[in-house]
């Protein structure tokens, strides 16, 4: 006889912390982690546009705001967030230097890389660090945010693409170190229109845009929030160390020129 456990959907009264949450895919996340019954800390550097969006979410969201790549700041906020709520059940590393802005080799500059590897790369080190003994009291959750940028490229995308690769190592090497008690996964968007509804009107995709995807249109916050939200739920309890890439199969197409 087969034994079925029901799915796990107590989400109610836990607690989960997501970077860069001001606006496109952070703000989705919060959002749709807010439905499902959790409270969430939203932080991000745009303080202004951080606290406004958090009062529209209504009371199971919380703004603070924090550099990710300032050590201080990280302690400080998580100490924020113990200090309200007593406890973090999830993190989501979402903050990011988001836009692969194309420079060639030769005009690389050295700060400007390391910016955005402080960012994208040591950001989320950083808040594994601190938020870890209390993700570890509840068996919590951590969520990268990577890219498909870390497994192809454009070119003069070095910056970019090197963080969002070192992010991948980085999410199995903390599953490794931090199981058995928190799973470390990481979902690799594609082209997600992470636009606020305003500029998506104003500046529609073309049907190109959408029609090259095997799944027939570019992705949405709200594609890559389920995902998050799943991986978070403890339906995916045997699941760490993992790449999840939402992509509507752009990275499975072969593509030469006729
Ligand atoms: N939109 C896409 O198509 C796409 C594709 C692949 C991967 N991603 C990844 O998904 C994540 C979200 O992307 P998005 O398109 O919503 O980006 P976005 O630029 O719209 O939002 C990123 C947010 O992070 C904040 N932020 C930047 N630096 C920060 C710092 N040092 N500390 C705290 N907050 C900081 C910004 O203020 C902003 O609100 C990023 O990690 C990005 O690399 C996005």
């Amino acid at each position: 006889m087969i034994e079925l456990s029901a799915p796990v959907g107590e989400s109610n009264g836990r607690v989960a912390l997501v970077t860069g949450a001001a606006r496109g895919i952070g703000l989705g996340i919060a959002a749709w982690l807010i439905t499902e019954g959790w409270q969430v800390v939203l932080t991000d550097l745009d303080r202004e546009r951080g606290s406004r969006v958090a009062k529209a979410l209504g009371e199971h969201a919380w703004f603070i705001s924090m550099d990710v790549a300032d050590e201080q700041q990280v302690t400080q906020g998580v100490a924020e967030v113990l200090g309200q709520f007593g406890r973090l059940d999830a993190l989501v590393c979402n903050a990011a230097v988001a836009d692969p802005r194309n420079i060639t080799l030769e005009s690389l500059d050295l700060a400007y890389w390391n910016r955005v590897l402080a960012v994208n790369l040591s950001g989320p080190m950083l808040l594994a660090k601190h938020c870890a003994p209390y993700l570890r009291a509840h068996n919590g959750a951590i969520v990268n945010l990577a890219s498909t940028r870390a497994g192809q490229s454009e070119p003069d995308t070095e910056a970019y693409a090197a963080s969002k690769g070192g992010l991948l190592a980085l999410t199995h090497a903390l599953a490794i170190s931090l199981g058995p008690e928190i799973r470390v996964n990481a979902v690799s968007p594609g082209w997600i229109d992470a636009r606020d509804p305003s500029a998506r009107r104003a500046e529609p995709l073309s049907d190109t845009d959408h029609a090259q995807h095997p799944a027939g249109r570019v992705g949405t916050v709200e594609d890559v929030a389920a995902m998050v939200a799943w991986l978070l739920s403890r339906n995916a309890g045997f699941v760490t160390g993992q790449e999840f890439v939402v992509d509507g199969g752009m990275t499975k197409k072969m593509i030469y020129s006729a």
